[in-house]
C-alpha cells in the first residue's frame, strides 16, 4: 500500500501543536528530535520534520502529500496547494512595527523608509496595495534587532504575543495580514482515500474542541 507524508514544522511556534494533534488523530509516532522522519506504526503515514518556508513547496511539489503551515508562509512563497481545513491555532498576524519612539505617525510616512522583514512578498503587494514605495531589506531572521542597530526604520514580522516587539523597543503600527495553521495539500489529491481518511480524522478533532 501507497504510505504518505506529512511534512510538520521541526521547530517553531507551530511545532508542538502540529504533534498534538496528529496524536489526537489517533497516530502513533515517536517524536525524535533529532530524527527528521517519523513513520507512523498505526497508519501507512510518514511525518516529515522540515524548516516550515520550506513545507508549501514540498507539497507542491508531491514530495509531501500533506503539509502544516502558517497561511503566512503559503502566501510569501506563492505556491498552488489546496487548503484542506483551517486547524484553529498558531493565529498571529503580520505587522509593520516601529520604534517606540519613531516619527512615523501615518502609513504614509514609510514612502522613502526602510523595512526589514523576512516576507518580502507580502510587504510588497502591501505597499503596493498602499501606493507607498519603501526600501524592502530581505534578512532571514532576527528581524526585530534591524531598527535598534539603524538598518532600518520600520519592520514587518509576526506578532504573536508581541513579546518578541515588546522587548525590541518596538510598538505594532500596521496589520498587513493575520495567520493561522492550515493543512494543505495538493489540488485534487484529495479525492484520494487515504488523504480522505486523515482530513476526516483531523475535522473530528476539531469538532471534538468545539
Ligand atoms: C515569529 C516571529 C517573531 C516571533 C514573534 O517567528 O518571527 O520572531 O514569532 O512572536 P511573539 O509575538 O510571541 O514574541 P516564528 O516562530 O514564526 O519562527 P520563524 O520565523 O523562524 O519561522
Ligand atoms: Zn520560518
Ligand atoms: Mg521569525
Amino acid at each position: 500500500m501507497k504510505t504518505l507524508k506529512i511534512a510538520i514544522q521541526k521547530s517553531g511556534r507551530l511545532n508542538e501543536k502540529s504533534v498534538e494533534l496528529l496524536k489526537n488523530c489517533g497516530l502513533n509516532f515517536e517524536n525524535y528530535k533529532s530524527s527528521l522522519i517519523s513513520p507512523v506504526s498505526n497508519f501507512p503515514l510518514e511525518i516529515l520534520f522540515l524548516r516550515d518556508d520550506d513545507i508549501p513547496e514540498y507539497v507542491q511539489d508531491g514530495i509531501a502529500d500533506l503539509g502544516i503551515v502558517g497561511e503566512n508562509v503559503i502566501q510569501e512563497t506563492e505556491v498552488e496547494v489546496a487548503y484542506l481545513q483551517k486547524l484553529g491555532f498558531g493565529k498571529c498576524s503580520l505587522k509593520i512595527a516601529i520604534t517606540n519612539n519613531s516619527d512615523i505617525e501615518d502609513i504614509k510616512q514609510l514612502e522613502g523608509r526602510s523595512i526589514a522583514t523576512t516576507y518580502p512578498v507580502i510587504l510588497d503587494k502591501f505597499l503596493k496595495d498602499n501606493s507607498i514605495s519603501a526600501d524592502i531589506r530581505t534578512i532571514s531572521g532576527s528581524v526585530e534587532i534591524s531598527p535598534g542597530l539603524g538598518l532600518s526604520d520600520a519592520i514587518c514580522d509576526l506578532v504573536s504575543t508581541g513579546g518578541t516587539l515588546k522587548s525590541n523597543g518596538l510598538k505594532p503600527f500596521a496589520d498587513v495580514m493575520s495567520s493561522e495553521a492550515v493543512l494543505i495539500g495538493r489540488k485534487g489529491s484529495e479525492n484520494e482515500l487515504l488523504i480522505q481518511e486523515l482530513i476526516q480524522r483531523v475535522q473530528s478533532v476539531l469538532r471534538a474542541k468545539e
